[in-house]
């Protein structure tokens, strides 16, 4: 196992639960791609960055998500695990999961294009997003997707466009239940003033909401997604309990089962301290079951939206380790994994510590005493540290660092400071005593970069492009 120690210098099997026999394999899966990646030579002197993808880790994930609703719901309940494409943007792994059998929640234009590149048909993709223009609501419409409306000025764009054409496309209103946040005021979409959805308490808006439905007999979807990451089980169950008991009040006004369908949105927390996987989803649904027990009954279809708990653990960046120097008694081991790759957490350490793994020259973990270090990324300015002060085998020059569970909302999301180019991403699959890999995203040309940068318009603003008042 890697010897990197946890965030909190603790290992895996003593944070509160124990590793099981998966959560194992996929650690030494883990290593063993380090090392294939030093050795194939994804990750040397020239490319000192990569982002590696677990195949199998993500089809488990994927498995155990289905697994836990199947047991749960009656027998003929329509559910479609729609995977929220922002977690992970990349068209082979929105392909692997279609393939697993889930779909896609996209929330902007370039999502859905991701989604429609990798395959995923339009009965099985949710449009979400809180600024839908109306070309979007229109481009949905004519492709059948559903699509869950924000507020009360987009369900009138929706008026207005299935007055123009009529559609069949599955049609929701989003609430926010108003229920509280959790640790990560950014992650948490339930509080009172959150910018998502028709925020159910504010004086009059439940009876709006009634009132919405009433009219319109083909609004037959309710959503709420009460937060993603630091929001506490029974938090998440009493967002869902409180959007079925809406649904149940808009059907008993419509005397009939206008709302057929429960969208209950993601959010399943990440345990980024250790290895072991928790919560599991047969332990959300079991909340779920016990705060919203008609929710499984059969009178609703259920489309869930998770992300993060799909691929975070079965990505890990692996980066070298450029320079290690020491600066006023502290070691500083200088690498090409900071803030491009990582941002959340190098802008908010606290909300967002990753874990950081150290291996030798040739990708073999690093043995030694461990002594306090800061892990710092190649930007420019101070604060492009994945660890300050971290507890981990003194980092050489040509080490390499590997940080796991960055497969969701890190490395995917790149994030363009100094022109800093994308890393490559590569899936593994373990085979016999070998590791195979396979290119799910190029590395980016620095050519790219530049036009990106606007590298054909030169000369614009120069006398030769822009001849205004002088
Ligand atoms: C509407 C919606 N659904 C699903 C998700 C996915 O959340 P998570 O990745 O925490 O499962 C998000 C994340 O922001 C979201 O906004």
């Amino acid at each position: 196992m890697g010897m990197g120690a946890d965030i909190d210098g603790t290992e895996a099997g003593m944070s509160g639960a124990d590793m099981t026999g998966g959560d194992a394999e996929r650690v030494a899966r883990r290593d063993r791609a380090v090392r294939a990646a030093v050795e194939q030579g994804l990750l040397g002197p020239g490319t000192p960055l990569a982002g590696l993808l677990d195949v199998r880790g993500i089809r488990e994930s994927a498995a155990a998500l289905r697994a836990a609703f199947e047991e749960a719901v009656a027998p003929g309940t329509p559910v479609l695990h729609a995977f929220a494409v922002k977690a992970t943007p990349l068209v082979p792994v929105v392909r692997l999961l279609a393939e697993e059998g889930l779909g896609a929640e996209v929330a902007s234009p370039g999502e859905l294009a991701l989604a429609r590149a990798a395959g995923v048909p339009p009965e099985r993709t949710i449009l979400d997003s809180p600024a839908k223009t109306v070309a979007e609501l229109r481009e949905a419409l004519a492709l059948g997707i559903a699509v869950n409306a924000d507020n009360p000025q987009e369900l009138a764009r929706l008026d207005a466009l299935l007055a123009e054409a009529p559609s069949g496309a599955p049609l929701g209103l989003r609430v926010n239940p108003q229920i509280g946040g959790g640790s990560i005021e950014a992650m948490s979409t339930a509080t009172a003033t959150s910018k998502f959805g028709v925020a159910l308490r504010d004086e009059g808006a439940r009876e709006w909401v009634v009132r919405a439905f009433l009219d319109r007999p083909w609004l037959t979807r309710l959503h709420a997604h009460t937060g993603s990451q630091g929001i506490p089980l029974p938090l998440l169950a009493r967002g869902v309990a409180e959007t079925y008991a809406l649904a149940e009040e808009i059907n008993a006004r419509a005397g009939r089962r206008q709302i057929d369908t429960l969208d209950i949105g993601g959010g399943l927390p990440v345990n980024f301290a250790s290895d072991v996987t928790t919560p599991t989803y047969g332990e959300y649904v079991r909340v779920l079951r016990e705060a919203v027990p008609g929710l499984f009954g059969g009178a609703y279809g259920l489309v869930t939206e998770f992300g993060r708990s799909l691929l975070a653990r079965h990505g890990t960046l692996v980066a070298r380790v450029e320079y290690a120097k020491s600066a006023g008694g502290r070691r500083v081991a200088v690498t090409h994994a900071g803030v491009q790759v990582a941002t959340r957490t190098v802008y908010a350490p606290e909300a967002w510590p990753l874990r950081v793994l150290a291996y030798d020259a040739k990708g073999r973990p690093k043995e030694g005493p461990a002594v306090a270090q800061d892990v710092a990324g190649p930007a420019c300015f101070a604060g492009d540290l994945l660890a300050a002060g971290r507890e981990l085998p003194p980092l050489e020059q040509g080490d390499v660092v590997a940080v796991p569970d960055t497969g969701a909302y890190y490395f995917a999301q790149h994030y363009g400071y100094n022109s800093l180019t994308r890393p490559g991403v590569f899936g593994f699959v373990t085979e016999g005593d070998g590791v195979r890999f396979v290119t799910v995203r190029e590395a980016q040309p620095v050519e790219e970069i530049v036009r990106e940068a606007g590298g054909a318009y030169a000369d614009a603003l120069t006398a030769a492009g822009a001849r205004g008042d002088r």
